[in-house]
């Protein structure tokens, strides 16, 4: 089969830490065809997605003394290493069998116009993952909202008055920019905090953009717990605790990862996520769990598989391309 991934710049993943490289890696390795295109190299001809399409091969990382180490250079494009952006086969995305829509967030005006152009990709030909119309119908923190037995206490506002009253009422909270992600601009709020004002007026950019403020979990100090989904389902999950000073748990700002196990509660969590993602074409997501209660669900690249692969010995990535390929639309051609 052939497999597109539309992606940041190579030269810049982390093979050791990205799952975009996962993904491409065990396509590879179970002979699939992988080809790399970037976010401005996609265009709408004759009512269909094209896109530029360059052939990439992967050498597969390497656990040596549990880390994983990468060969350098860890990829080739067939038109040489370090070859420029704009250089690639102008192909329809229909000729691929998957898309993987796996550019980093924030979600720009230009990625949410990408996500318009994939929808001229004929799903009955090619499936795209995640769905162009899941993505834009997920902003990763307001998502998660709908599942209301799941989530902590959270209110969404730009209104400093209002941040207030529920910062006083919950004693302490975190204070998250609704496009954010690896821990960008994440704030914790206290109430006596003579920078409350400040910190509201530059998160919400003068009360004109909405920003999440969430009760403070302490639990967190325990960890983030990531969990990865394929259609619904659980496939593996990572703990990240924060170190040192920080409070926050990401992986880029020094979260330490840990093996973890997915709780009773947790698995309840998935159950009530299954269905609206599944309608949703959410394949592959990330959801975030501290202390029982989701925080977050992560639509447009979430990661996590190299480092579960690491600690639980699986090979995610390979069960998200066989999951594929067993579940392609290949059977309507
Ligand atoms: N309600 C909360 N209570 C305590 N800590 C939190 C809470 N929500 C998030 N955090 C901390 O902030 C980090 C980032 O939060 P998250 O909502 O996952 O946003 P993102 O990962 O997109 O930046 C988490 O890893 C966690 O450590
Ligand atoms: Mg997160």
């Amino acid at each position: 089969m052939k497999f597109a991934f539309i992606i940041d710049p190579i030269q810049r993943l982390d093979p050791c830490h990205d799952t975009s490289v996962a993904m491409m890696e065990a396509a590879q390795e179970l002979g699939h065809e992988v080809w790399i295109t970037q976010l401005n190299q996609l265009s709408v001809i004759g009512g269909k997605a094209w896109a530029l399409l360059q052939p990439v091969k992967l050498t597969p990382i390497q656990l040596q003394a549990d880390r994983w180490v990468a060969a350098d250079p860890w990829f080739s494009l067939a038109d040489g290493i370090g070859s420029t952006s704009s250089s690639g086969r102008l192909t329809p995305l229909e000729e691929m069998d998957a898309v993987f829509m796996r550019t980093d967030p924030p979600v720009t005006t230009a990625y949410l116009y990408a996500t318009y152009i994939l929808d001229y990709v004929d799903p009955t030909k090619t499936r795209v993952i995640n769905s162009p119309k899941g993505i834009r119908a997920a902003n990763e923190k307001m998502y998660a909202l709908q599942f209301t037995e799941a989530i902590p206490t959270t209110i969404v506002s730009q209104d400093k008055q209002v941040i207030r009253q529920f910062l006083e009422q919950q004693g302490a909270a975190v204070l998250k920019p609704l496009g954010g992600k690896a821990g960008e601009g994440i704030l914790f709020l206290d109430p006596d905090d003579r920078n409350f004002n400040s910190l509201v007026e530059i998160s919400t950019l003068q009360g004109q953009l909405p920003v999440m403020v969430q009760t403070y979990l302490p639990e967190a100090k325990a960890g983030d717990k990531r969990i990865v989904l394929l259609n619904g389902e659980p496939i593996g999950a990572v703990n990240r605790i924060p170190t040192g000073k920080e409070f926050r748990g990401n992986m880029a700002v020094g979260g330490r990862v840990a093996q973890t196990e997915i709780t009773e509660r947790e698995r309840q969590i998935c159950v009530q996520l299954a269905p609206t993602l599944r309608q949703d074409g959410l394949i592959f997501v990330g959801i975030d769990v501290i202390g029982g209660y989701l925080t977050e669900v992560n639509v447009t690249s979430p990661t996590g598989i190299r480092e579960i692969d690491r600690l639980e010995n699986t090979r995610l990535g390979q069960q998200v391309i066989q999951w594929i390929t067993e579940n392609s639309s290949l059977v309507i051609r």
